[in-house]
């Protein structure tokens, strides 16, 4: 088994570049199916679920190369329009793949991806959007069997409640379609834009993106048969190094980032006397708890869909609250099941209580290095976090969790002059 071996107690230094992000790259990969010929994406991470989308793409009939930080895709070769039970379960967010081949096939057989750690994670809104379109969708035993009687045609969707992959899955079908689709309520997301972005170069012409209300006029035809994209960085794995910063100390800055798509963790750092500049395409952090300082706590953290306090951003910021004076309050409103990183961070010392949507975290003078099992993607890179700022060593396990989100957290916070190595640990 693998772990993170970490020794707390080190300010950080130095500057390291973010990576382009999962949650644009992962969609974009789906919509590289309506190239019929080759898709070059560039600032490509190495995530395992991008290996996951890229085993689905061959399962296709796609062939798929990396070279480097480039994944070539060519989709003129797509044969099949399912996607077995086994790999939908490695990710479930390959439900995005529903929409792009129905588009490109008029027809798609998945399963339904289920829940994972965060909770149940429905996908009712995704399916009610793909039946507006004119898709036929049968539910048997947790198959999903789609087709479409002639073809899919454009039409109103409104979204009750944002939904970043229910809106992925909507654009998609909606670029392949005749007239103009209208979403109302859509998600903002940045990720979005890059997905509409990508689309845009496919023919699709979208306007409104960012506001409440998309408008697609699509193109039933081939289009584009080679499109380059370069993916936007990773607004989350950002946040959760800018919180490493201010939970060690140090100053440090993160280059190749958007600034603007890192705003509320940027005002709660700068509430809690983390002080950060940005320029165009980078971030500086300054901490001083290193000397001895403590940061403040920060007014209430309430989770909401972009542009409010992303959700994906809780655990790693939690981690950084975990010895600010007096208590920092929590409201997880976007899953049900998000607080479980908590308990591991107790072993630190931490000092958190949690009451459904709500977690209130006392900040405590001292924490202690422990053995931390990783519980979910953005929990596990919280552990990380706060073991940076716990005296002596923690081993982190269950990296699987991490690698899913963070190219190599280890390599990261490693040039930023971090202890932390990762090490085969065999279980006595
Ligand atoms: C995306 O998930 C991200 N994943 C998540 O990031 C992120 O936490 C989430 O958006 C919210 O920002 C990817 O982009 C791959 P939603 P998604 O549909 O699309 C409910 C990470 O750590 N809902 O916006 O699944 C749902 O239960 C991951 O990188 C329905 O009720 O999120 C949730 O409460 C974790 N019915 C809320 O909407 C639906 O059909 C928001 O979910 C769909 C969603």
């Amino acid at each position: 088994m693998e772990i993170l071996r970490v020794t707390g107690g080190t300010q950080l230094s130095g500057s390291v570049r973010i990576h382009g992000a999962k949650n644009s790259v992962l969609p974009i990969m789906a919509a590289s199916l309506l190239v019929r010929g080759t898709t070059v994406i560039h600032n490509c991470p190495k995530l395992s679920d991008v290996q996951v989308t890229i085993r689905i793409l061959e399962h296709l009939g796609c062939k798929v190369r990396r070279e480097g930080s480039d994944v070539i895709i060519d989709a003129a070769t797509l044969k099949r329009f399912d996607i077995p039970d086994g790999l939908m379960r490695e990710m479930r967010s390959s439900v995005v793949f529903l929409g792009a081949i129905l588009a490109r096939c008029e027809k798609a057989e998945i399963s339904s991806p289920g829940g994972c750690e965060l909770g149940p994670r429905p996908i009712n809104l995704h399916l009610e959007a793909l039946a507006k379109f004119g898709a036929n969708i049968r539910d048997e035993g947790g198959n999903l069997t789609c087709s479409v009687c002639d073809k899919l045609r454009s039409c109103e969707i409104h979204f009750p409640t944002p939904s970043v992959g229910a809106t992925e899955n909507t654009l998609l079908a909606a670029s392949r379609c005749e007239g103009t689709t209208t979403i109302i309520n859509p998600a903002r997301e940045p990720e979005i834009a890059d997905l509409a972005e990508f689309l845009g170069k496919l023919g699709a012409k979208i306007s409104g993106v960012g506001s409440g209300v998309i408008s697609v006029c699509g193109i039933p035809s081939a289009g584009a048969s080679y499109i380059e994209h370069s993916i936007i960085p990773d607004r989350i794995v950002c946040a959760t190094y800018m919180s490493a910063v201010a939970a060690a100390g140090g100053d440090a800055v993160l280059e190749s980032v958007y600034p603007g798509h890192v705003a509320p963790i940027t005002e709660a750092l700068r509430q809690m006397g983390v002080d950060i500049s940005l320029s165009d395409s980078s971030i500086r952090v300054v901490s001083r708890v290193h000397k001895g300082a403590f940061l403040k706590s920060a007014k209430p953290i309430e989770t909401a869909p972009y542009p409010g306090f992303p959700t994906d951003a809780q655990a790693p910021l939690m981690a950084a609250c975990l010895k600010a004076e007096g208590n920092t309050v929590f409201v997880e409103n976007i899953f049900e099941n998000r607080y479980r990183h908590c308990e591991e961070l107790r072993r630190l010392g931490a000092s958190i209580k949690t009451e459904g949507k709500t977690a209130i975290v006392s900040g405590v003078r001292k924490l202690k290095g422990a053995s931390l099992q990783s519980t979910d993607l953005r929990g596990g890179a919280s552990l990380v976090v706060a073991a940076l700022s716990a005296a002596g060593v923690s081993n982190v396990s269950q990296l699987q969790h991490i690698d899913r989100g963070y190219e190599s957290i280890e390599r990261d916070l490693t040039q930023l002059g971090a202890k932390i190595v990762r090490e085969n640990f065999s279980e006595g």
